[in-house]
């Protein structure tokens, strides 16, 4: 048995430390259940994979509510014994995708920022019955030192009847001072969230629980689920450096600081690549204002040029993770972690000015962007903070590659399958074939853009016949579709396996 009493700092606590199995028998069917963690970062473990064997001798479901994506000791076991009934607010697990695809859960995928708030309002079927919540350690006075992600963990403790902690030995105590926790208060008393640069501190190292809200405690010492992205490849390297040429012309035209504005930049492989080509850039003193902190803000870190960096959870690769702790405390001067709510803040992102930075499955000629759904129907992961950002960011990007499957599928498209982010919240798209830079135009002179500078040669032509034809066809409408052809692209795909015309 680990031995965690020295992290439990409140020795009338020592009397909750129990097995994994004993804490997850509290747990009854249809409970609303609030983890923590974000990401592979800083979600409980040992109670879920307890929780999850119990089910497998008397099969029941909860309903499981996150920060975000969690590792495969919470998603990944719960969704093997089909333990899971409802799901929010995002997720990136193969076979809870499938399941959600195939209508066997119920999964409410809804922008981060408003997840906690919406627990906090009663808008999700009822309260947190019981929050699960992986801490480095109990203070003294029952507050609990989260790891290696924030999440809705705070909201999940206020609003929880009871709270279940997991103290993980494999997380550094030397992550202790790396948060920075305050919770809004909610409408009508709410006020400014006071922060105004990115590197102030505004709440409490610790999320404020007490004792008496402590039902169990729990030991365990199971690592962080991290993943490894995959090699930069020419395209990802191709579109961060015309995002870094973009951002050299607007310094020239007095529209960004020689530092830029407080970048904000997805999760996947193509957000890190753009972020990595920032670390031999001649950029210096970039500020961070983001959800993941991943290998590309380490490396920028690394490299002098990072000034600060504000994310809600550490979700770097295997050999990220152990850089961070290696060099925990040098880094422990550069980031902090916040709520999702903070982080993610649409007052904050409009008040910082952030350059938003994601990406998108497709685009259509007019703007619109997809970031969720696989030929209109089928759930990828889910809006997670892009819409945060997206809507409110001084500068709104969008990056994809101009194809998909081998050449298939065009990126562009003449009508996006499934809206997340309107025409009305992107300034510039950013392809491997070149980057459109919309901001002022209407949505006729967006498609001729869009189409010249991101579409891929293969489809190019094609789609310009598009929008020639839809013009002739409305006369010139504003926005002039061909309403029996904008999704044809899409029920090409699924006919014949590609968009190309044969
Ligand atoms: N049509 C059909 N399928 C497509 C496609 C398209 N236009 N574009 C991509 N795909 C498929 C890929 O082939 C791949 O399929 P596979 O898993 O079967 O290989 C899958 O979608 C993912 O594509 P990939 O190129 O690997 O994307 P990624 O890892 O860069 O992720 C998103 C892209 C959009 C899925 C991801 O960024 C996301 O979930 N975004 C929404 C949330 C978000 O933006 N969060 C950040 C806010 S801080």
């Amino acid at each position: 048995m680990i031995d965690i009493r020295d992290r439990v700092r409140n020795k009338e606590l020592h009397a909750k430390i129990v097995s994994a199995e004993e804490a997850a028998a509290f747990i009854k069917p249809g409970m609303n259940i609030g983890a923590s963690g974000f990401t592979p970062a800083g979600y409980p473990k040992a109670v879920p994979l307890a929780l999850a064997e119990r089910m497998k001798k008397e099969p029941f479901q909860i309903n499981l509510w996150t920060g975000a994506s969690v590792g495969k000791e919470l998603d990944g076991a719960l969704m093997e014994v089909g333990g899971i009934a409802r799901r929010m607010p995002y997720q990136t697990n193969n076979d809870l995708r499938k399941a959600l695809n195939a209508g066997k859960l119920e999964y409410f995928d809804l922008h981060l920022s408003h997840s906690a708030q919406m627990v906090r309002y009663g808008f999700l079927g009822g309260k947190v019955d019981v929050a699960i919540v992986e801490a480095c350690a109990i203070t003294e006075e029952g507050h609990i030192i989260p790891t290696t992600s924030m999440g809705n963990t705070a909201s999940f403790v206020q609003e929880a009847d009871v709270v279940i902690v997991e103290v993980n030995t494999s997380q550094p105590l030397e992550l202790e001072g790396m948060h920075d926790v305050y919770t809004p208060e909610d409408p009508p008393h709410r006020k400014a969230i006071p922060l105004c640069k990115v590197d102030e501190r505004i709440g409490t190292p610790y999320i404020p629980c007490g004792p008496d809200k402590i039902k169990y405690i729990v030991a365990c010492d199971i690592k962080d689920d991290v993943r490894g992205f995959a090699p930069i490849d020419d395209d990802s390297k191709k579109m961060s450096e015309l995002a870094i040429e973009f951002f050299h012309q607007e310094i020239k035209a007095g529209r960004l600081p020689k530092n830029l504005l407080p970048l904000q930049s997805g999760v996947g492989s193509v957000a890190n690549a753009v972020v990595t080509g920032f670390v031999n850039s001649d950029f210096e003193n970039l500020e961070v204002f983001t959800e993941v902190i991943q290998d590309g803000m380490l490396d920028l870190a690394d490299a002098g040029k990072l000034r600060f960096a504000s994310g809600t959870s550490f979700s770097p690769s295997p050999e990220g993770l152990e850089r961070l702790y290696q060099n925990i405390d040098e880094y422990r001067t550069k980031m902090v972690l916040r709520p999702q709510e903070i982080s993610n803040s649409p007052e904050l992102a409009r008040r910082l000015g952030i350059i938003a930075m994601n990406t998108a499955i497709e685009f259509d000629i007019y703007g619109n962007v997809n970031s969720t759904h696989i030929m209109g129907s089928k759930m990828m992961n889910g809006i997670g903070g892009s819409g945060d950002f997206a809507r409110n960011g001084y500068l709104t990007m969008f990056f994809s590659t101009s194809t998909a499957k081998d050449g298939a599928i065009s990126s562009i498209v003449p009508f996006v399958s499934h809206v997340d982010h309107s025409e009305h919240d992107i300034d510039v798209f950013v392809t491997e074939q070149g980057l459109a830079d919309v901001r002022g135009l209407s949505p006729r002179e967006r498609a001729k853009v869009i189409i010249e500078n991101c579409a891929h040669p293969d489809f190019k032509p094609m789609l310009l016949d598009y929008y020639e034809r839809a013009c002739k066809a409305t006369k010139n409408a504003h926005t002039p579709h061909i309403l029996s052809e904008a999704l044809s692209w899409h029920v090409r795909f699924q006919e014949t396996g590609t968009m190309k015309l044969k």
